[in-house]
């Protein structure tokens, strides 16, 4: 049975609201996507062309005539054109006062312009509020839904209003907006589309820098040295050991320099009293690429669990253990089952599985899809407390490996610790920081600067 409560009216008896009509200017691949995005959204849309005659096929539903017909209709004109041809804008000009100008474009390299293409827009229509918007959004992306990485919309300009209907519209096409300020901020807003993993550079030249530096290091000790002192070549070692110690180690030096930097702030904040003065630039850098080191970390570690499993299927390892027993039988001669050694391999492996499992947890955590369903507690709480455990767990398990060799002389080949010991200076020196942060009357020092200025500790 129908409710009676429900009214009933035809919709066509209330006057519908009349439609926003917008203005776009170049009939490209852009203009057309655009608008016919806007058209489904709810606007009106009308096209500004050089040739409305022969523009070819346009978004049903839209009209199209000339740049200065088109601007007088509109309170709003997205410039879909390219830079070199914004000369036709001087002579619209007079009708395009006080009207909101959208520039969406972009340039093919860095730097070719002595101003961006926003505040060249804004020098030929001084009498309109340019906006820059929708420049990192392509024609395939709007077409084919905006995805995450293309949903975010950075604008700025210098009219509040402007920036606010240019926003309004940007989110009625389910995009994200962050606004970047100013118009001056046009340049680095243009430069977003050029950059190629701005994030991920500073992680790769670090690791880079160290499996080189690691990789040389180890072959100059274990294989060179070899050559040299003792006359054998054992160069096929460079494929699994070699690499089975390289990897690990940068992923352990890696992982305690994403935690360095946050010590380091703690620190300097506790130096300076105060959590509101800014870092200094490099330890900004720093921690705004600890996602970064973190995930390049994690596939080392990876690598090394990895390389670790064909141990047992190597030929070179098969036929030591072989020889060895044959040898055994032959001599008739037994070794005693060493529970020290069974104690001490067997802890290590533990703990690095351990420590890898929660290693794999913070790089899972660390996934926009993970972290974005988890609140500010829940993630701080893995990252900094979980995270410090992965970092002690992977530090014991060196030491563990490491365990009795520390003392031996003959570990030092021409007078250099080997590459694990090495490892060890930067995790371990993090760990004592942190522990020392830890203290109660530190944390309470730090703990006072928080409910000071409700901050919270990056430490
Ligand atoms: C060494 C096992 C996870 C850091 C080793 C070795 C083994 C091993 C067998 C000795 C390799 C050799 O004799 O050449 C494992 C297992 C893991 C694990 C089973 C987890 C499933 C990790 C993690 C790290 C790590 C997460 C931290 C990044 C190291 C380091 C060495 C080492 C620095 C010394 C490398 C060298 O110079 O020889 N691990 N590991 N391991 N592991 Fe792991």
């Amino acid at each position: 049975k129908p409710d009676v409560g429900v009214s009933l009216c035809p919709l066509a008896m209330k006057s519908a609201p009349e439609r926003e009509l917008l203005c776009i200017f170049g009939t490209g691949d852009l203009g057309r996507s655009l608008g016919q995005c806007l058209l489904q959204t709810g606007y009106r849309v009308v096209y500004g062309s050089r040739r409305p005659h022969s523009c070819g096929p346009l978004p049903h539903g839209a009209q199209v005539m000339g740049h200065t017909e088109a601007a007088q209709l509109a309170a709003v004109v997205i410039v879909c054109v390219h830079r070199e041809h914004y000369d036709f804008m001087e002579a619209a000009a007079p009708q395009l006062q006080g009207k909101v100008l959208v520039d969406v474009s972009n340039n093919r390299k860095k730097n070719l312009y002595p101003e961006s293409n926003a505040e060249y827009l804004q020098s030929l229509v001084p009498e309109a509020s340019v906006v820059k918007a929708f420049n990192t959004v392509s024609a395939w992306s709007l077409q084919n839904g905006p995805s995450d990485a293309y949903r975010q919309v950075y604008l700025c300009g210098d009219s509040a209003e402007a920036k606010q209907a240019v926003r309004e519209m940007a989110t009625r096409l389910g995009l994200s907006v962050l606004d970047k300020g100013c118009l001056s901020a046009a340049r680095e807003v243009e430069d977003f589309p050029l950059l190629l993993f701005p994030e991920w550079r500073l992680p790769l030249r670090v690791a880079t820098g160290l499996t080189a530096f690691f990789f040389f290091y180890l072959l100059t000790r274990d294989v060179i040295y070899a050559y040299v002192e003792q006359d054998k070549d054992i160069s096929f070692r460079i494929m699994v050991s070699l690499a089975n110690k390289v990897f690990p180690i940068v992923s352990l030096i890696m992982l305690s320099l994403c935690y360095l930097p946050g010590v380091l702030a703690a620190f300097l904040q506790l130096y300076r009293g105060t959590k509101y003065r800014r870092f200094p630039d490099w330890l900004d850098r720093w921690m705004l690429c600890r996602k970064q080191m973190g995930l390049l970390a994690l596939g080392f570690a990876f690598l090394h669990v990895l390389y670790t499993l064909v141990i047992p299927i190597r030929y070179y390892v098969r036929y030591k253990v072989t020889a060895n027993t044959v040898s055994m039988i032959r001599e008739n001669r037994t070794t005693g089952f060493d529970t020290t050694s069974a104690w001490r391999t067997d802890s290590y492996y533990s703990i690095g599985i351990l420590g890898f499992t929660l290693y794999l947890l913070l790089g899972i955590t660390s996934l926009p899809s993970v972290s974005n369903a988890l609140s500010w507690r829940e993630f701080s709480f893995v990252q900094s407390k979980l995270g410090h455990l992965t970092l002690f767990l992977c530090t014991l398990h060196t030491y563990l490996y490491g365990w009795n060799k520390f003392l031996r002389l003959s570990s030092y080949k021409w007078w250099t610790p080997p590459g694990y010991m090495l490892c060890l200076v930067v995790p371990s020196v993090v760990l004592v920081l942190k522990l020392l942060i830890m203290l109660p009357c530190v944390d309470r020092s730090l703990g006072h600067l928080t409910r000071n200025h409700g901050l919270f500790s990056l430490a």
